[in-house]
């Protein structure tokens, strides 16, 4: 807490929540960032579960998207971020953004580099093994939970 209110009053955190426009901007980066992370995951995961076409094997296509994925993270993390500086005393009591960035992300992340790690491993064979398809769905739910639990913190806000 004493690091939230802090950070809150920081220069730079203070300008984005006075600021009529700042505030939109940076929600659009952050969305902007997702869009990037997100849907390079979700390629990459359909891919692991067999749908959608199979020009390339999984391990070529997670290379090809590898730097638009960690590019779109480091967009939509330094967004959010930004958000939760502006106003991080009101977020941190929060128990949905509490669930989504303590716990959710972590797992997602783990799970995340724990594909991209074995995805060329998993090319040796034409179709992806089962452990792959289980982790391509296991994924997919994660990063489903994360955005369940981010459209949530509005409902569990105090003032
Ligand atoms: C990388 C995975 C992430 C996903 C999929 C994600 C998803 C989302 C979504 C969908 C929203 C919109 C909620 C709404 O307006 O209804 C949102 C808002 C937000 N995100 Fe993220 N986010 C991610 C990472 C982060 C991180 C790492 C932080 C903090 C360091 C963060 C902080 C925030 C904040 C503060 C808001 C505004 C919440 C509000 O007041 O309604 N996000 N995020």
């Amino acid at each position: 807490m004493a690091f939230a209110k802090w950070l809150e009053h920081t220069r730079s955190a203070v300008a984005l929540s006075t600021s009529d426009w700042a505030y939109p901007f940076v929600q659009w980066t952050h969305f902007s960032g997702l869009s990037l992370w997100l849907g390079t995951n979700l390629a990459v995961d359909f891919r692991l579960l067999g749908i959608g076409r199979k020009r390339q094997s999984i391990g070529e296509l997670s290379s090809a998207l590898i730097i638009w994925n960690w590019i779109g993270f480091a967009i939509a993390l330094s967004g959010g971020f930004m958000l939760f500086a502006s106003s991080a005393t009101h977020y941190i009591p929060n128990p949905a953004f509490d669930l989504k960035v303590g716990i959710l992300i972590p797992l997602a992340l783990i799970l995340h580099i724990v594909i991209q790690a074995n995805a060329r491993a998993w090319t040796a064979s034409p179709n992806p093994p089962a452990i792959a398809r289980l982790a391509g769905l296991l994924e997919l739910l994660l990063w489903l939970s994360v955005v369940t639990a981010a459209v949530s913190i509005p409902n569990f806000e105090t003032h």
